[in-house]
């Protein structure tokens, strides 16, 4: 798909040749300035009581006299914000996915197209017209939709061409990841995620080295090895690096879990959507997703994304509640649950990273339940000890329209994991069980300033709509940006 500016009036839009025109209408009157022929079509409308202009609503109209698109789509915002822009747009490409036009204009009525706004139209078209297809290939055809066109102000043209750019590079990376997400761990293996990054590296330049069993096994890596030996699907290390800056320049680690299925192990889950379990690997499909988009935009920043990938399976070589494990650190750990799996993969990438002198590490986790219960699906929790890294990665997941809240923690919740065998244990009580994964990982990250993102209620929906959301690689990519030369 491509996406283009046109620097045009408001007032012209009836003149502008496309397969269909989306107005996005901002406030709850007819904007002032609005083409007139437009404006006519949108109060007959709303007279009719077909239209109202409350935020949410979509109405296709067709062959509108003396407009020159055969398909006119008035889509309301409650505000001018590329938030209520976003949700628009993505109503509006709702309406056209199944139809016919392939050529589409899109005006922001009733304010000033910024940068924000052609982000925000690149994600949200993406979003709405991505079809699954891999192991369904009886499903409907992708949307016909070839072009978009953003309208803006002469003066603001550049400005909106950038911030195109950038959305369409976040864009391809959370579709990148959506897709790798939504294939079933049959085919979404860790062999794959590896060949995924290595196709990656080559298409944009990225450095890309797969580690085995036997090269995790000389590392020491005792925690990730103990999940990955209950499964015959064998164990990926997969270490990408994005060079954008110079040699010295310190890195941005991004570490993903990638358990392509969880089944708890030993500690086996329940039976009832234990299928959802393939979108384990969310973390390490965003850390994909991330360097992909950076890649892309040629980011001046150096990134490094490490991926521990395997299967937490259950099996008569499968690691047994009570065993205590070595971790690359030298610390010992007493695996109380198999099920608490993605702490034991990561903390020893998480020691890994240390090789790499890093600026910041932030890992990306479907780390716990509990994270569900306290923040639903709307944002990704975020626990971190450093103010200004917690800001940076607030202010990025407000930027993207990809947001997290920050969680505690405070040293009083460590004590949870005592343990009488070993230094730790791997699983506290039931009460705060996000932060007391947290408090776990961050016993292995004293080196460097590290954040962890827990993504469990926010890497896919679940229900009729169920399917990864590709995030939070625009999050994480706004982040890295953040700390990119100019
Ligand atoms: N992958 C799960 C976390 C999860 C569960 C994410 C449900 C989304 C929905 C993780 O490996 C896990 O099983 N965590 C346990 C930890 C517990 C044993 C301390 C959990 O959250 O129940
Ligand atoms: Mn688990
Ligand atoms: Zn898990």
């Amino acid at each position: 798909m491509d996406f283009n500016t046109l620097a045009s009036a408001p007032s012209g839009l009836s003149r502008l040749a496309a397969d269909a025109l989306v107005v996005v209408v901002v406030g709850e009157s007819v904007p002032a300035g609005l083409d007139k022929t437009v404006a006519a079509a949108l109060s007959a409308s709303v007279e009719a009581g077909d239209l109202a202009l409350k935020p949410g609503k979509t109405l296709m109209l067709h062959r509108v006299p003396r407009v020159q698109a055969p398909r006119v789509v008035f889509t309301t915002a409650g505000d001018a914000s590329a938030k209520a822009f976003h949700k628009a747009v993505g109503a509006a490409m709702g309406v056209l996915k199944n139809g016919g036009a392939r050529h589409v204009v899109v005006a922001l009525a009733g304010a000033e197209t910024t940068a924000a706004h052609a982000e925000a139209l690149a994600l949200a078209t993406a979003d709405a017209l991505y079809v699954y297809r891999h192991t369904k290939p009886s499903a409907p055809p992708a949307a016909p939709v070839r072009t978009v066109t953003l309208v803006c102000d002469a003066a603001l043209r550049a400005e909106a061409a950038a911030g195109l750019a950038r959305g369409v590079a976040i864009a391809d990376g959370v579709t990148l990841a959506r897709e790798c997400a939504n294939r079933p761990a049959n085919h979404c293996t860790p062999s794959f995620l590896a060949s995924e990054a290595k196709r990656l590296g080559k298409a944009h330049g990225l450095k890309v080295d797969v580690l085995d069993r036997k090269d995790v096994d000389k590392l020491g890596m005792g925690a990730f090895l103990a999940v990955a030996q209950g499964s015959d699907e064998p164990l990926k290390f997969i270490v990408a690096r994005w060079q954008g800056a110079g040699k010295n320049d310190a890195p941005v680690v991004l570490v993903g879990k990638g358990i392509t299925f969880d089944t708890g192990g030993i500690s086996i889950k329940p039976a009832a959507e234990m299928d959802e379990m393939k979108f384990d690997m969310g973390g390490a499909a965003s850390v994909l997703g991330t360097l992909q988009a950076v890649a892309a935009m040629k980011a001046r920043v150096n990134v490094v994304g490490l991926i521990a990938a395997c299967e937490n399976m259950p099996s008569g070589r499968a690691v047994k509640p009570g065993d205590v494990v070595k971790s690359m650190s030298g610390q010992t750990i007493e695996i109380l649950n198999t099920d608490a799996e993605g702490r034991l993969i990561l903390c020893d990438a998480l020691t890994y990273a240390e090789r790499f002198k890093p600026a910041v590490v932030v890992d990306i986790a479907t780390l716990t339940g509990a994270c569900v219960i306290a923040l639903g699906h709307h944002r990704s929790g975020m626990f971190c000890a450093d103010d200004a890294v917690a800001a940076e990665l607030s202010v990025a997941g407000d930027a993207a329209l990809d947001p997290c809240w920050r969680l505690p923690v405070d040293e009083e919740y460590d004590e949870a994991l005592k343990s009488n065998f070993a230094d730790m244990g791997n699983v506290g009580p039931r009460a705060g069980g996000s932060i007391t994964a947290a408090m776990f990982l961050k016993r292995f990250t004293a080196k460097y300033a590290w954040a962890h993102l827990d993504i469990a209620g926010t890497a896919w929906k679940s229900g009729a709509a169920k399917g990864a959301t590709g995030r939070p690689v625009a999050l994480l990519t706004h982040f890295v940006l953040g700390r990119a030369k100019g």
